[in-house]
């Protein structure tokens, strides 16, 4: 994962990189550094969130040169030596990097061979040390050495190189890790995205994998592909004017993001829904669409749990086959993609490394790919034919929450399309409607945020926990269990209600509790009896209700009661408890709530 941010030119580099650091920590937040060059280079580094760093950085850096960078740890622990910018072991390279270099051990071997000790534990050494062998090899010429090394390497890396001997000279390149350039009238800017540095410059150049540019304050900017042929620069131009969120009014982001969904619901119910992009042939969605007979729908983590939520509305109400994946097998497991399929990236950030590389192997295989995505500009904005965007706003929290339920009502409302193209009318009209009233629905759970913090206290000190839920539910009971894991670091399961007999009913006991959604109709009753069962082998279980509900909340030991809503639209209302609860825990544990620890906003790599 991790965030890399540069710039060489006129300007002092100080602020820009604290400044970009800070924009993209939600990359990975264990350690932070930066390399300056000012006649010489000087590192700073520090494990730890950005802040840490700043305490340690000098008022003025008297530099127009550095590179920085916020990891998340894949290769050795969170620790000032693991942490980047790494130096070679000659001293004239410094570089970050993100992403992971596969043979790495094999590559140390070859260079202790050659004379090299290592201080880390990263990948990142390994492979700076091969560019400076080859560094040294070719007398100083950064390009070749860099063409040479990528031979000899296995893996994905975007990063960013100093060199002693070229004050001004930042080198950039990529291999299916994502990197942009900025430049300006002042100089060129280097990120892991766009956000970092678009307050500066409003042009910027995406390189292509294997692409290096050489961008030096002096000599200007020079780029060239994987052979080492020189390329005409792509610079493309986005006025990007983006307010740096901040949580006034809440305590922390997560729980300023869960409130914010009715209002977010409501602007999408009440808007059309807006579809982006063309194939490469100039077709819209909506002449393609009649046309779909198979639909494969990608993402990870909560973002596959809302994608398991659009198969079974897709194929209950449009009768079109849908599988859900896992971004990450798919992409490996040579799936059956044909010419026309209609793949759907579903993703918050637009930057999962894995969603970003199963789009891409679908896009191969002839698909058309739609991405339901909340940042606009992100990788799999530019790389799927389409695109439905959340319009959710910044989402800060590293546990999804408001992008969750944007992702559920755009999916409810790509349904409502395509059950039009069906001549299923009515689909139509109970999706629009129920999806209009639900915000209203939404903002009393969140009046009873009270009662759910006391079931958190009651509740909150067990070390395990398990989530049942149906049909439409049972993703909620998954995102339910995913949220309480992320943030309170407590032991949860999401199953599907009639699957607990299988296998994890052998854990209920007292100090055990289940967490049930019941708030469908479709499932209640099958739902009832598995309450029973856990009932007769003194399981406590707490039940997300509806109001109306009485024999349920004779049964159970706890309620949290929502208003009653269409199936249709009831995995919206039933997750708002959980969020709740799991946020509530969360803070009763003393944790982290909007940056637990192992965790990142966006898992940018595999
Ligand atoms: C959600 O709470 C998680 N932080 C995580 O599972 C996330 O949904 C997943 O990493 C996918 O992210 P994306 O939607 O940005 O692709």
């Amino acid at each position: 994962m991790c965030g890399i941010i540069g710039y060489t030119g006129s300007r002092q580099v100080r602020d820009i990189l604290i400044d970009g650091l800070l924009k993209l920590e939600y990359r990975g937040y264990d350690s932070a550094g930066i390399a300056i060059h000012n006649g010489s280079m000087r590192v700073i580094k520090s494990p730890g969130k950005v802040s840490k760093l700043v305490d340690l950085l000098p008022r003025s850096l008297d530099s127009t040169t550095g590179i920085a960078h916020t990891r998340w740890a894949t290769h050795g622990e969170p620790s000032e030596i693991n942490a980047h910018p790494h130096t070679s072991g000659s001293g004239r390279l410094a570089m970050v990097h993100n992403g992971i270099i596969e043979n790495a051990p094999e590559i140390e071997a070859y260079l202790k061979e050659k004379g090299y000790s290592f201080i880390s534990e990263t990948d990142t050494e390994v492979l700076l040390n091969l560019i400076d062998y080859e560094y040294g090899l070719c007398g100083g010429d950064i390009l070749k050495a860099m063409l040479r090394s990528f031979k000899k390497i296995d893996g994905s890396y975007a990063l960013a190189i100093l060199e002693k001997d070229r004050p001004g000279r930042i080198t950039l390149c990529r291999k299916d890790s994502p990197l942009v350039m900025g430049m300006d009238d002042t100089g060129y800017f280097v990120a892991s995205d766009i956000y970092a540095v678009s307050d500066y410059t409003g042009r910027f150049v995406f390189p292509d994998n294997d692409d290096i540019i050489i961008a030096d304050n002096n000599l200007g900017v020079k780029a060239y592909d994987g052979n080492g042929k020189k390329k005409e620069l792509k610079i493309s131009h986005y006025n990007i004017n983006k307010k740096s969120p901040d949580h006034s009014g809440y305590n922390h982001y997560m729980q300023k993001e869960i409130f914010e969904q009715p209002q977010i619901i409501s602007e999408l119910a009440n808007s059309v829904l807006s579809i982006n992009g063309q194939t490469k042939h100039g077709r819209s969605l909506a002449e393609i669409l009649p046309g779909i007979r198979r639909i494969t729908i990608l993402g990870c983590g909560t973002s596959w749990h809302s994608g398991l939520i659009g198969k079974y509305l897709i194929e209950k109400h449009v009768r079109i086959p849908v599988n859900v994946e896992y971004a990450s097998e798919f992409r490996y497991r040579d799936p059956v993609i044909e010419t026309g399929d209609l793949v759907i990236s579903i993703s918050q950030s637009g930057e999962t490394a894995d969603t970003i590389a199963a789009n891409k192997l679908a896009l191969e295989a002839g698909a058309i790919t739609l991405g339901i995505l909340n940042v606009k500009n992100s990788t799999l904005d530019r790389d799927t034919h389409f695109q439905i965007y959340l319009e959710a706003g910044d989402e800060i929290g590293v546990a999804s929450t408001k992008a969750y339920t944007a992702q559920i009502v755009q999916l409810s409302r790509l349904t409502s399309l395509l059950a039009g193209m069906k001549g299923n009318g009515s689909a139509i009209s109970n999706i629009s409607q129920s999806l209009r009233d639900i915000s209203q629905s939404m903002q009393s759970v969140l009046a009873n945020a009270e009662k759910i913090s006391e079931l958190a206290s009651k509740y909150g000190f067990s070390n395990n926990f398990l989530f049942l839920g149906r049909g439409l539910n049972f993703p909620t009971a998954l995102e339910g269990a995913l949220k309480l894991k992320e943030i309170s670091y407590i032991h949860a399961e999401g199953y599907p209600g009639a699957e607990m007999k299988h296998g994890p009913i052998a854990l209920i006991d007292f100090n055990f509790p289940t967490l049930v959604v019941l708030t469908d109709q479709e499932s209640r009753a099958k739902m009832m009896s598995n309450i029973k069962e856990i009932k007769a082998r003194n399981g406590r279980v707490i039940a997300i209700i509806n109001e109306d509900d009485e024999s349920a909340e004779q049964l159970v030991d706890d309620v949290i009661k929502v208003p009653s809503v269409p199936d249709i639209v009831s995995p919206l209302i039933s997750v708002v408890p959980l969020q709740l609860f799991a946020y509530y825990v969360a803070l009763l544990r003393g944790c982290n709530v909007d940056q637990p620890r192992n965790l990142a906003k966006s898992v940018t790599v595999e």
